[in-house]
């Protein structure tokens, strides 16, 4: 039998991760799991079940409900892997504004993060897999073969990020993006649990001035070098 490869991608808000880690499923045809995208899932049910209606931020509510939320990837039709919540296709919904800037305070909440991280693991059982976060190396795979981390510039993150956006949202405003990675950065790297660092034996790609094709070539020749020595 293939020995079981696990691959992490660590990395900061908006840097091409997702990209990166999906390229790399195909290229190796193993699993990809997005687990930003199951924070950001959990942000809208949050948000659908009131959490931050008033302007406050019941982090009760959300603990008391985390017992129904179901969380799922599936192959859609168009042979992409989406994120299904509770039965719902949430893709496209959980990468607007307002997700966006309230994920990265309901990823700090501890016991929704022993949540995703149990089941983060279940889903990589027996299978190789590439799995993108904040948290892969560190936390939810500290013996993974392969360990990443990607980051650019805040100023060609909110660019790409803009790029993306514009065609599906009116009146987009490039600071507001701006303002709302460095905010992502600032909590995601300060957060008590988990907080995002790059793991002492993982490598860095600083992909500013990459194209997804050269950040994908230069990753997998780091990790048949990587492979192969092992
Ligand atoms: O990768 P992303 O931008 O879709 O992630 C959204 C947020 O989720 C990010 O701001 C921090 C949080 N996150 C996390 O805390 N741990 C992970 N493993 C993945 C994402």
């Amino acid at each position: 039998m293939q020995k079981l490869i696990k691959i992490a991608v660590d990395g900061h808000s908006s840097c091409g991760k997702s990209t990166l880690a999906r390229d790399l499923s195909k290229y190796f045809n193993f699993l990809y799991i997005d687990t930003g995208a199951m924070y950001r899932a959990v942000t809208l049910f949050s948000i659908r079940i009131g959490v931050f209606k008033d302007n406050l931020e019941n982090n009760d509510l959300l603990i008391q409900n985390l017992s129904k939320i179901n969380i799922e990837f599936k192959q859609t039709s168009n042979n992409k892997t989406e994120i299904f919540l509770n039965g719902e296709n949430v893709e496209n919904e959980i990468r607007n504004l307002e997700v966006s800037s309230k994920v990265s305070k309901i990823a700090t909440l501890s016991e929704l993060r022993a949540l995703m991280v149990g089941l983060q693991r279940k889903m990589s059982e027996n299978k190789s897999v590439v799995m993108d976060g904040r948290d892969i190396g560190t936390v939810v795979f500290p013996d993974a073969d392969i360990k990443i981390f990607l980051t650019a510039s805040l100023e060609i993150r909110a660019k790409r990020r803009f790029d993306e956006l514009k065609e599906k949202t009116k009146d987009l405003d490039y600071n507001a993006i701006l303002k709302n990675i460095s905010e992502r950065d600032f909590i995601d790297q300060n957060r008590e649990i988990s907080p995002l660092k790059k793991a002492e034996d993982a490598i860095l790609i600083d992909n500013s001035n990459l194209n997804p094709k050269q950040q994908l070539d230069l990753a997998v020749k780091i990790i048949k070098k990587k492979i192969n020595e092992s």
